[in-house]
């Protein structure tokens, strides 16, 4: 199973001002077209209720799954599974790639789960100062970068492996 995380972030490390604040309204065009492709390519979202909640419903031709302990959602399956556990399931079910959409609570317990193979950043040229972060969490991961490319717009397209070399990747098989 292959794991990535996609996230927009501003150029000081934001992904929204608060819990309820979209990414859709200061986001690129290049962002959303390769979240839409890179998403539809895995076929499988995850995200948090919070995430869920500020889509406009259910993402289509994409199984959409939403961490929640308390609340259900159209269009959506729920769960509680612990990050390997939902992988494994995902994998029974012929997924082959998982695309990890935030926000801050689900990118940080599946970076330190060790399960995520890659990322893809999005860093747009805007600045917030205050709000809610990538991760939220001590962790220490090392990255390759893979590629990188510049929008129109002046977003940065970064591509990103995480090196396990000297510190193990969980096992989601
Ligand atoms: N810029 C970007 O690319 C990007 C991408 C994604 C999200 N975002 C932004 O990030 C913000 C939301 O981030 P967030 O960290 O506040 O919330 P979140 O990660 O979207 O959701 C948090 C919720 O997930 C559920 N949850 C978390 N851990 C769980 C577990 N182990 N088991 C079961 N449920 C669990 C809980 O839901 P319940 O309370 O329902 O139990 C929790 O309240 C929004 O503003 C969103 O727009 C930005």
């Amino acid at each position: 199973m292959k794991t990535f995380i996609i996230a927009a972030m501003t150029a000081d490390g934001y992904i929204a001002k608060d819990a309820q604040h979209s990414p859709f309204n200061w986001t690129s065009k290049a962002d959303k077209k390769r979240f839409i492709e890179t998403t539809k390519k895995a076929g499988v979202i995850v995200v948090g209720s919070s995430t869920y909640k500020t889509f406009p419903g259910a993402l289509k031709e994409r199984l959409n799954i939403v961490y929640s302990r308390s609340q259900s959602f159209d269009g959506a399956e729920t769960t509680q599974d612990e990050p390997a556990e939902l992988l494994k399931k995902l994998e029974a079910r012929g997924f082959k790639e998982v695309a990890i959409c935030g926000g801050e609570a689900i990118y940080t317990m599946f970076m330190k789960a060790k399960v995520v193979d890659r990322l893809y950043l999005t860093v747009e040229p805007i600045i917030f100062g205050k709000g809610v972060k990538l991760f939220n969490d001590d962790m220490l991961f090392h990255l390759k970068l893979v590629s990188s490319a510049e929008s129109s717009s002046g977003a940065l397209l970064l591509e990103y492996t995480v090196d396990y070399s000297g510190n193990p990747k969980t096992q989601t098989h």
